[in-house]
């Protein structure tokens, strides 16, 4: 058996993640920058909280685009559910990560680094009725401009779109639970000790998402005249303590 390879969790970006899905040392789960544990087992609770903040899923024949699917069984569940549904499901990844997923005739692959490679959706301008990037957005705001990013998705969601930019780390939301009894507790229980957690530093942190970036993308989607939410995860996500999701609705 051939060691596997570190993997610098919090160091990962679109070219690291291509390397990750090629390397058949990792399961399906370290690919995606996952240690297994974070993952295996919640995946459909993941994708029935999708399917939940995005009803017109539940709706056939629409037109569906999948930003970062990556390799896990969630891109897997979402495919079958596409299928169920006859929905066209466009999948934004690198080559290397999209190479993993299957091809059926209702799935359009369209490799790139998104919002890069938004020139080659043209054909989708204000035509996809469901956009999903879930656990992607952290990736992006670590290199990118998060608002060009929130724009591109803004310019391809039809009238009566949905979209769901889920699982999203804000440091603001784990610094309100570590103040907090519970998070207090947690916190002993994680590092087996009796140590406190830390605490929210002065002023914004750079290159970390906080309530003010994600109130920011709220405005920004506003004033593209979508409606905008942030919304919490179920309880039972391994990481609902510390990230919330950011629903869009065109009306
Ligand atoms: C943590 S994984 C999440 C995968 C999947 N959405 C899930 O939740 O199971 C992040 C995925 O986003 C992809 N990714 C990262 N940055 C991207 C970008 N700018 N455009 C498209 N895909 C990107 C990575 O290649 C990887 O497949």
């Amino acid at each position: 058996m051939t060691d596997k390879p570190d993997i610098e969790w919090d160091q990962l970006d679109y070219a690291r993640f291509a390397q990750l899905a090629s390397d058949d040392r990792l399961s399906m789960y370290e690919k995606i920058g996952f240690p297994d544990s974070y993952r295996k087992g919640y995946e459909e609770l993941i994708v029935n909280d999708i399917a939940a903040k995005l009803p017109r899923l539940g709706q056939c024949g629409l037109t569906v685009l999948d930003i970062g699917p990556g390799c896990s069984a969630v891109p897997h569940m979402l495919i079958e559910l596409c299928r169920r549904q006859q929905h066209r499901l466009f999948l934004v990844d690198s080559p290397q990560m999209l190479a993993q997923l299957p091809d059926p005739d209702f799935v359009v692959k369209r490799p790139g680094q998104f919002p890069e490679c938004a020139g080659g959706l043209a054909e989708l301008n204000g035509a996809v009725d469901v956009v999903i990037c879930y656990s992607v957005f952290h990736y992006v705001f670590a290199s990118g401009n998060p608002y060009a990013f929130a724009d591109e998705i803004l310019r391809l969601l039809a009238a009566g779109g949905q979209c769901l930019i889920g699982d999203i780390p804000n440091a603001s939301k784990r610094y309100r639970f570590f103040a907090s009894d519970a998070g207090i507790a947690f916190h002993k229980q994680f590092t087996r000790s009796d140590t406190l957690p830390p605490q929210r530093p002065d002023g914004p942190q750079p290159g970390v998402i906080d309530d003010s970036v994600l109130m920011g993308l709220v405005l920004r989607a506003r004033a593209a005249g979508a409606d905008a939410y942030l919304v919490p995860q179920p309880a039972e996500l391994p990481m609902a303590n510390r990230r919330e999701d950011l629903l869009i609705r065109r009306p």
